[in-house]
Protein backbone atom coordinates (compact mmCIF):
# COMPACT_ATOMS: atom_id res chain seq x y z
CA UNK A 1 0.00 0.00 0.00
CA UNK A 2 1.35 3.51 -1.11
CA UNK A 3 1.47 6.20 1.43
CA UNK A 4 -1.51 8.18 -0.95
CA UNK A 5 -3.38 4.94 -0.73
CA UNK A 6 -3.62 5.09 2.99
CA UNK A 7 -4.31 8.61 3.81
CA UNK A 8 -7.01 8.14 1.05
CA UNK A 9 -8.25 4.99 3.46
CA UNK A 10 -7.72 6.86 6.30
CA UNK A 11 -9.81 9.94 5.33
CA UNK A 12 -12.93 7.71 3.85
CA UNK A 13 -12.76 5.55 7.09
CA UNK A 14 -13.05 9.18 9.00
CA UNK A 15 -15.71 10.25 7.40
CA UNK A 16 -17.85 7.30 6.69
CA UNK A 17 -17.55 5.47 10.06
CA UNK A 18 -15.80 7.60 12.26
CA UNK A 19 -12.96 4.98 12.81
CA UNK A 20 -9.49 7.51 13.73
CA UNK A 21 -6.37 5.63 12.28
CA UNK A 22 -3.04 7.32 12.93
CA UNK A 23 -0.73 7.99 10.83
CA UNK A 24 1.13 4.95 11.93
CA UNK A 25 -1.49 2.11 11.57
CA UNK A 26 -0.75 0.96 8.03
CA UNK A 27 -0.28 -2.31 9.15
CA UNK A 28 -3.53 -2.33 10.96
CA UNK A 29 -4.93 -2.03 7.52
CA UNK A 30 -3.06 -3.95 5.55
CA UNK A 31 -3.75 -7.02 7.89
CA UNK A 32 -7.22 -6.57 7.43
CA UNK A 33 -7.76 -5.63 3.55
CA UNK A 34 -5.37 -7.52 1.88
CA UNK A 35 -7.29 -10.69 2.63
CA UNK A 36 -10.20 -8.71 1.52
CA UNK A 37 -8.82 -7.66 -1.54
CA UNK A 38 -7.56 -11.47 -2.07
CA UNK A 39 -11.73 -12.62 -1.68
CA UNK A 40 -12.05 -10.02 -4.16
CA UNK A 41 -10.17 -11.07 -6.70
CA UNK A 42 -8.35 -8.15 -6.45
CA UNK A 43 -4.61 -8.04 -6.53
CA UNK A 44 -4.13 -6.09 -3.90
CA UNK A 45 -4.88 -2.92 -1.62
CA UNK A 46 -4.18 -0.67 -4.59
CA UNK A 47 -6.97 -2.37 -6.55
CA UNK A 48 -9.68 -1.87 -3.94
CA UNK A 49 -8.32 1.85 -3.69
CA UNK A 50 -9.37 1.93 -7.46
CA UNK A 51 -12.79 0.25 -7.21
CA UNK A 52 -13.96 3.05 -4.51
CA UNK A 53 -12.29 5.52 -6.11
CA UNK A 54 -14.95 4.31 -9.59
CA UNK A 55 -17.51 4.36 -7.36
CA UNK A 56 -18.12 0.92 -5.98
CA UNK A 57 -20.59 1.30 -3.06
CA UNK A 58 -20.04 -2.43 -2.38
CA UNK A 59 -16.63 -2.61 -2.26
CA UNK A 60 -16.73 0.77 0.25
CA UNK A 61 -18.86 -1.12 2.81
CA UNK A 62 -16.57 -4.15 2.62
CA UNK A 63 -13.61 -2.05 3.53
CA UNK A 64 -15.39 -0.23 6.24
CA UNK A 65 -16.83 -3.10 7.32
CA UNK A 66 -13.45 -4.77 7.60
CA UNK A 67 -12.18 -2.09 9.20
CA UNK A 68 -14.72 -2.20 12.20
CA UNK A 69 -13.70 -4.08 15.32
CA UNK A 70 -16.20 -6.61 16.79
CA UNK A 71 -14.62 -7.59 19.84
CA UNK A 72 -17.64 -8.12 22.37
CA UNK A 73 -18.67 -10.80 25.25
CA UNK A 74 -21.95 -11.33 27.20
CA UNK A 75 -22.26 -9.20 30.36
CA UNK A 76 -18.75 -7.36 29.42
CA UNK A 77 -17.01 -5.17 32.57
CA UNK A 78 -20.21 -6.68 34.55
CA UNK A 79 -20.34 -3.49 36.45
CA UNK A 80 -22.74 -1.79 34.18
CA UNK A 81 -24.97 -4.73 34.04
CA UNK A 82 -24.39 -4.59 38.29
CA UNK A 83 -26.12 -1.13 38.40
CA UNK A 84 -28.56 -2.05 35.42
CA UNK A 85 -29.98 -4.89 37.92
CA UNK A 86 -29.42 -3.22 41.08
CA UNK A 87 -30.37 0.24 41.29
CA UNK A 88 -31.23 1.47 37.25
CA UNK A 89 -33.84 -0.51 36.66
CA UNK A 90 -35.50 -0.21 40.22
CA UNK A 91 -35.38 3.28 39.72
CA UNK A 92 -36.98 3.25 36.18
CA UNK A 93 -39.75 1.11 37.19
CA UNK A 94 -40.49 3.42 39.92
CA UNK A 95 -40.43 6.39 37.60
CA UNK A 96 -41.76 5.16 34.55
CA UNK A 97 -44.86 2.91 36.43
CA UNK A 98 -47.25 5.69 35.50
CA UNK A 99 -46.51 5.01 31.36
CA UNK A 100 -44.99 1.38 32.14
CA UNK A 101 -42.79 1.15 29.15
CA UNK A 102 -38.93 1.22 29.02
CA UNK A 103 -36.58 1.39 25.99
CA UNK A 104 -33.11 0.48 25.83
CA UNK A 105 -30.51 0.97 22.89
CA UNK A 106 -27.65 -0.34 22.53
CA UNK A 107 -25.51 1.41 19.96
CA UNK A 108 -22.80 -0.03 18.86
CA UNK A 109 -24.34 -3.40 19.37
CA UNK A 110 -22.08 -6.21 17.62
CA UNK A 111 -22.99 -9.52 17.53
CA UNK A 112 -25.69 -9.21 20.04
CA UNK A 113 -24.25 -10.16 22.93
CA UNK A 114 -25.08 -6.71 25.08
CA UNK A 115 -28.08 -6.04 23.86
CA UNK A 116 -29.05 -10.55 24.59
CA UNK A 117 -27.17 -10.03 28.33
CA UNK A 118 -30.00 -7.10 29.09
CA UNK A 119 -32.36 -8.95 27.90
CA UNK A 120 -31.58 -11.76 29.92
CA UNK A 121 -31.50 -9.59 32.96
CA UNK A 122 -34.69 -7.98 31.64
CA UNK A 123 -36.06 -11.43 32.23
CA UNK A 124 -35.40 -11.54 35.83
CA UNK A 125 -37.70 -8.80 36.27
CA UNK A 126 -40.58 -10.25 34.17
CA UNK A 127 -42.77 -10.65 36.67
CA UNK A 128 -43.04 -6.35 37.58
CA UNK A 129 -42.41 -5.78 33.84
CA UNK A 130 -45.65 -7.90 33.49
CA UNK A 131 -48.03 -5.43 31.51
CA UNK A 132 -45.27 -3.53 30.14
CA UNK A 133 -44.02 -2.62 26.72
CA UNK A 134 -40.03 -3.20 26.73
CA UNK A 135 -38.23 -2.24 24.07
CA UNK A 136 -34.39 -3.41 23.38
CA UNK A 137 -32.84 -1.89 19.84
CA UNK A 138 -29.71 -2.69 18.90
CA UNK A 139 -28.03 -1.49 15.76
CA UNK A 140 -25.07 -1.42 14.43
CA UNK A 141 -23.06 -0.30 11.58
CA UNK A 142 -21.84 -3.80 10.15
CA UNK A 143 -24.15 -6.15 7.98
CA UNK A 144 -22.66 -8.88 8.89
CA UNK A 145 -22.41 -8.73 12.93
CA UNK A 146 -26.25 -8.10 12.77
CA UNK A 147 -26.94 -10.75 10.71
CA UNK A 148 -25.01 -12.78 13.58
CA UNK A 149 -26.97 -11.24 15.79
CA UNK A 150 -30.02 -11.84 14.74
CA UNK A 151 -29.26 -15.63 14.53
CA UNK A 152 -27.96 -16.26 17.96
CA UNK A 153 -26.18 -18.90 17.76
CA UNK A 154 -22.71 -18.70 19.47
CA UNK A 155 -19.59 -20.93 19.22
CA UNK A 156 -18.34 -22.76 22.96
CA UNK A 157 -16.06 -20.48 23.35
CA UNK A 158 -18.20 -17.39 22.81
CA UNK A 159 -20.27 -18.54 25.41
CA UNK A 160 -17.75 -19.07 27.77
CA UNK A 161 -16.82 -15.75 27.68
CA UNK A 162 -18.86 -13.82 30.75
CA UNK A 163 -22.16 -15.86 30.30
CA UNK A 164 -22.73 -17.21 34.08
CA UNK A 165 -23.29 -21.07 33.42
CA UNK A 166 -26.61 -20.89 34.48
CA UNK A 167 -28.07 -18.77 32.16
CA UNK A 168 -26.76 -20.77 29.74
CA UNK A 169 -28.48 -23.78 30.51
CA UNK A 170 -31.69 -21.63 31.45
CA UNK A 171 -31.54 -19.60 28.20
CA UNK A 172 -29.95 -21.27 25.16
CA UNK A 173 -30.05 -24.56 23.32
CA UNK A 174 -27.13 -26.73 22.24
CA UNK A 175 -27.37 -27.17 18.73
CA UNK A 176 -24.13 -29.15 17.61
CA UNK A 177 -21.18 -27.69 18.54
CA UNK A 178 -23.10 -24.07 18.78
CA UNK A 179 -25.71 -23.14 21.22
CA UNK A 180 -28.59 -21.04 19.87
CA UNK A 181 -30.61 -18.35 22.47
CA UNK A 182 -34.22 -19.13 22.87
CA UNK A 183 -36.22 -17.53 20.94
CA UNK A 184 -38.22 -15.86 23.48
CA UNK A 185 -35.02 -13.96 24.48
CA UNK A 186 -34.13 -13.29 20.87
CA UNK A 187 -37.60 -12.19 20.39
CA UNK A 188 -36.94 -9.28 22.97
CA UNK A 189 -34.31 -7.15 20.83
CA UNK A 190 -34.87 -5.77 17.40
CA UNK A 191 -31.56 -5.34 15.38
CA UNK A 192 -31.11 -2.47 13.14
CA UNK A 193 -28.40 -1.44 11.17
CA UNK A 194 -27.31 2.27 11.93
CA UNK A 195 -24.42 4.21 11.56
CA UNK A 196 -23.41 6.87 14.39
CA UNK A 197 -22.16 9.58 12.29
CA UNK A 198 -25.65 9.97 10.60
CA UNK A 199 -28.66 11.17 12.26
CA UNK A 200 -30.40 8.92 14.52
CA UNK A 201 -33.12 11.10 15.79
CA UNK A 202 -35.91 8.73 14.08
CA UNK A 203 -35.35 6.09 16.68
CA UNK A 204 -37.07 8.43 19.04
CA UNK A 205 -36.15 8.89 23.06
CA UNK A 206 -34.76 6.37 25.52
CA UNK A 207 -34.34 5.47 28.95
CA UNK A 208 -31.06 3.81 28.83
CA UNK A 209 -28.54 3.96 26.04
CA UNK A 210 -25.32 1.50 26.10
CA UNK A 211 -22.85 3.24 23.39
CA UNK A 212 -19.58 0.80 24.63
CA UNK A 213 -16.60 0.29 23.10
CA UNK A 214 -16.76 2.29 19.83
CA UNK A 215 -16.36 5.66 20.78
CA UNK A 216 -12.69 4.76 22.16
CA UNK A 217 -12.20 4.53 17.74
CA UNK A 218 -13.02 8.27 16.49
CA UNK A 219 -11.78 11.54 16.98
CA UNK A 220 -12.46 14.26 19.94
CA UNK A 221 -14.98 16.57 17.81
CA UNK A 222 -16.77 13.20 16.71
CA UNK A 223 -16.87 12.38 19.89
CA UNK A 224 -18.56 15.35 20.63
CA UNK A 225 -21.04 15.60 18.18
CA UNK A 226 -22.23 11.74 18.96
CA UNK A 227 -22.27 12.66 22.58
CA UNK A 228 -24.15 15.82 21.75
CA UNK A 229 -27.10 13.68 19.51
CA UNK A 230 -27.09 10.75 22.43
CA UNK A 231 -28.08 13.61 24.61
CA UNK A 232 -30.88 14.88 22.51
CA UNK A 233 -32.18 10.93 22.45
CA UNK A 234 -32.33 10.23 26.04
CA UNK A 235 -34.75 10.83 28.78
CA UNK A 236 -34.47 13.52 31.07
CA UNK A 237 -33.69 11.32 33.80
CA UNK A 238 -32.13 8.40 31.35
CA UNK A 239 -28.88 6.65 31.66
CA UNK A 240 -26.05 6.22 29.05
CA UNK A 241 -23.14 3.26 29.89
CA UNK A 242 -20.02 3.75 28.30
CA UNK A 243 -17.37 1.18 27.44
CA UNK A 244 -14.51 0.86 30.60
CA UNK A 245 -12.04 2.57 28.83
CA UNK A 246 -14.51 5.61 27.69
CA UNK A 247 -15.62 8.97 29.39
CA UNK A 248 -17.11 11.94 28.85
CA UNK A 249 -14.86 14.02 31.14
CA UNK A 250 -12.61 16.94 28.70
CA UNK A 251 -14.93 15.79 25.98
CA UNK A 252 -18.60 16.95 26.63
CA UNK A 253 -20.26 18.65 29.66
CA UNK A 254 -23.86 17.01 28.00
CA UNK A 255 -23.61 14.39 30.34
CA UNK A 256 -22.31 14.41 33.92
CA UNK A 257 -21.28 11.05 35.94
CA UNK A 258 -24.12 8.97 37.77
CA UNK A 259 -22.97 9.38 41.25
CA UNK A 260 -21.11 6.60 42.51
CA UNK A 261 -22.08 4.38 39.54
CA UNK A 262 -18.75 4.12 37.83
CA UNK A 263 -18.95 3.83 33.44
CA UNK A 264 -22.83 5.23 33.84
CA UNK A 265 -23.67 8.80 32.66
CA UNK A 266 -27.06 10.88 33.17
CA UNK A 267 -27.98 14.16 30.61
CA UNK A 268 -26.98 17.28 32.24
CA UNK A 269 -29.92 19.62 32.52
CA UNK A 270 -27.61 22.52 32.50
CA UNK A 271 -27.04 21.70 29.38
CA UNK A 272 -28.91 21.45 26.10
CA UNK A 273 -30.65 17.63 25.01
CA UNK A 274 -34.03 16.21 26.22
CA UNK A 275 -33.47 17.60 29.92
CA UNK A 276 -33.26 21.29 29.08
CA UNK A 277 -35.97 21.26 26.79
CA UNK A 278 -38.08 19.52 29.68
CA UNK A 279 -37.17 22.43 32.20
CA UNK A 280 -37.93 24.87 29.40
CA UNK A 281 -41.27 23.17 28.69
CA UNK A 282 -42.20 23.21 32.62
CA UNK A 283 -41.06 26.72 32.97
CA UNK A 284 -43.82 28.26 30.08
C1 LIG B 1 -15.81 -3.27 19.91
S1 LIG B 1 -17.49 -3.48 19.37
C2 LIG B 1 -18.37 -3.11 20.86
C3 LIG B 1 -19.57 -4.00 21.06
C4 LIG B 1 -20.31 -3.80 22.37
N1 LIG B 1 -20.86 -2.48 22.49
C5 LIG B 1 -19.41 -4.09 23.54
O1 LIG B 1 -19.01 -3.16 24.24
O2 LIG B 1 -19.10 -5.26 23.78
C6 LIG B 1 -17.70 -1.98 18.41
C7 LIG B 1 -18.86 -2.07 17.42
O3 LIG B 1 -19.09 -0.75 16.91
C8 LIG B 1 -19.49 -0.87 15.56
N2 LIG B 1 -19.26 0.43 14.91
C9 LIG B 1 -18.11 0.97 14.48
N3 LIG B 1 -18.30 2.17 13.92
C10 LIG B 1 -19.63 2.41 14.01
C11 LIG B 1 -20.47 3.48 13.61
N4 LIG B 1 -19.98 4.56 12.99
N5 LIG B 1 -21.80 3.41 13.86
C12 LIG B 1 -22.31 2.31 14.48
N6 LIG B 1 -21.58 1.26 14.88
C13 LIG B 1 -20.25 1.31 14.65
C14 LIG B 1 -18.65 -1.99 15.02
O4 LIG B 1 -19.21 -2.56 13.84
C15 LIG B 1 -18.59 -2.95 16.22
O5 LIG B 1 -19.55 -3.96 16.10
Amino acid sequence: MTPLEYEYLRKLLRERSGLDLSADKQYLVESRLVPLARKAGLAGIGELVQKIKAGSEAVTVDVIEAMTTNETFFFRDKIPFDHLRQTVLPEMMQARAGRRSLRIWCAASSTGQEPYSIAMLLKEFSAQLAGWRVEIVATDLSLGVLEKARAGIFSQFEVQRGLPIQLLVKHFRQVGELWQLNADIRAMVQHRQLNLMQDFSHLGSFDVIFCRNVLIYFDHDTKIGIFNRLAKSLEADGVLALGAAESVVGITDAFKPYPERRGLYRPNPARGGRAALRMVAAAG
